[in-house]
């Protein structure tokens, strides 16, 4: 009988993207994927780091994990993602029965720990093992691996790794490094072929995917114009975000392209056009802004301010009136007086976006803004973020009520998972729509009359 592994994660997209990736290397290797952690001869907690609440979200799933370990001394337990990287051997110290931690950037090291469970330690203490290089050589991570999908509609590609932006409160430089493309020829393969395998849907996945292609000719010679399947040749010299946009829009048989996550500061004109110009780019933007205060721009050191960042909404809507626009919010930054928190709630009123994801700011060890002076207290911090929420809410729902009538186009992905005889799927917008149907429209695209906005979704009928 096969071994089982099962993986937990936490964090953002590409985390679990990340754990697609663990969960392929398992799989090549013979592992069958196990219910839950009862009956896993394996346990990969793939950690997050971001806020405190990821941080102790996962130290009590570890602490979980102690008693079965208690029970069953052959279980194996690793500690991968963005905590791993930062407390590196601190963690087994703090939790022995930890057996191997490795780090965003060395994912493929689990090949060779699954293969021999010894060898290959780079730092060594009874037998645990530890992988946790965090490097600039862009070979080292930027190795295909294999990737087992989470869906059958929609796919998550990395088209680039870590991030060179050090926004004052972010950890992300830290633990997955400085800011590296991956090879255009690697990507189209990849999505060259998830569309074969009728993947409809891919969304392109980097901290800053706005500034794609930046480095490529440092650190990656170029490579032979990319010219299979008749996708057009592109070599690496001077490729953008727009350009690599072009050429995967140029792929049979793909009905949708999203990216996340665009930085403000490099979105520029030239993307604005190709958005508009490539119909199957879906008419959505995750921009985040942080803050509506330029002086608490300019201590996040975001690199723009609030009228320079309200110009592109500006250029966008002007382009794509119907563009659904998302955000991030922190709520409590160092320094933020009332004053400040204002001009956030009106960028919300000013912009109305579609949604936000809105957090408390969260000290994070190695970041620049921990010896900000004037740290808020958690009250002052929650009050702000609770204000920011209902505004919010009020504002989606509003938005929402003014589909209702409309006739929206659906990617269908599968069964809604509260109502079995509803299908569930997303507009271009990346609102959710439920409506009854069949599941053999799963994977294609639908026109749906909106009959019903919720907070979070919409009901709809499907038109014939
Ligand atoms: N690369 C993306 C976002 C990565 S993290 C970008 O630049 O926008 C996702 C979001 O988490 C951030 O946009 C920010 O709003 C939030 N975040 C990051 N660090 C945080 C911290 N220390 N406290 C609170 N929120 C934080
Ligand atoms: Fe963090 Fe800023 Fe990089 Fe986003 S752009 S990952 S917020 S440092
Ligand atoms: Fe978390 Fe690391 Fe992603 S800190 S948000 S898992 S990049």
């Amino acid at each position: 009988m096969s071994k089982k592994f099962h993986i937990h994660t936490f964090g953002c997209q590409m985390n679990v993207h990340d754990s697609e990736k663990i969960a392929g290397m398992f799989s090549e290797s013979g592992y069958a994927e196990a219910h839950g952690v009862n009956d896993a001869d394996v346990i990969v907690i793939n950690t997050c780091s971001i806020r405190e609440k990821a941080e102790q979200k996962f130290y009590s799933e570890l602490g979980r994990l102690k008693h079965f370990k208690d029970r069953d001394p052959k279980l194996r337990i690793a500690v991968a993602g963005c905590i791993a990287q930062q407390k590196g051997s601190g963690l087994f110290k703090r939790f022995p029965y930890v057996d191997f931690i490795f780090g965003p950037q060395n994912i493929d090291s689990l090949e060779k720990w699954i293969g021999q469970e010894s060898g290959v330690r780079s730092q060594k203490s009874d037998n645990k093992t530890q992988i946790t290089e965090l490097t600039d050589n862009p070979e080292h991570s930027i190795k295909n691996l294999p990737v087992k999908r989470e869906g059958r509609v929609s796919a998550w590609v990395s088209i680039m790794y870590g991030c060179d932006n050090f926004c004052s409160y972010c950890v992300v430089p830290y633990t997955r490094g400085r800011e590296r493309s991956r090879q255009v020829s690697d990507i189209m393969t990849e999505i060259t072929e998830l569309s074969a395998q009728g993947f409809k849907e891919i969304t392109l996945l980097g901290q800053n995917v706005n500034s794609y292609g930046k480095n490529l000719n440092e650190t990656n010679p170029p490579s032979p114009p990319f010219d299979k399947g008749g996708q057009g040749g592109f070599a690496n010299q001077n490729i953008d975000f727009s350009d690599l946009l072009k050429a995967i829009h140029e792929v049979n048989g793909l009905k949708r392209i999203r990216f996340v996550t665009s930085h403000p500061r490099d979105l520029s004109k030239k993307l604005i056009r190709t958005m508009q110009d490539l119909p199957n780019v879906c008419e959505h933007i995750h921009l985040p802004v942080q803050s509506g205060s330029d002086r608490i721009l300019s201590l996040m050191n975001r690199g723009y301010t609030f009228k320079q960042y309200k110009e592109k909404i500006d250029a966008l809507r002007s382009a794509m009136p119907d563009i659904a626009i998302t955000t991030d919010i922190i709520t409590g930054f160092p320094g933020e007086d009332e004053q400040d928190f204002e001009l956030t709630m009106n960028a919300l009123r000013e912009i109305e976006y579609d949604g936000i994801f809105a957090f408390k700011y969260s000290r994070r060890q190695d970041t620049a803004a921990v010896n900000l002076p004037e740290h808020l207290n958690e009250k002052t911090k929650s009050e702000r973020l609770a204000r920011v929420l209902d505004l919010q809410a009020e504002i989606t729902f509003r938005k929402n009520i003014e589909l209702e009538g409309k006739i929206l186009e659906v990617l269908v992905e599968g069964a809604s998972e509260t109502d079995k005889d509803k299908l569930t799927g997303r507009t271009g917008s990346n609102k959710i729509v439920n409506f009854y149907g069949g599941l053999e429209l799963m994977g294609t695209l639908v026109n749906v009359r909106i009959l019903e906005a919720k907070q979070h979704s919409l009901n709809g009928e499907v038109i014939p």
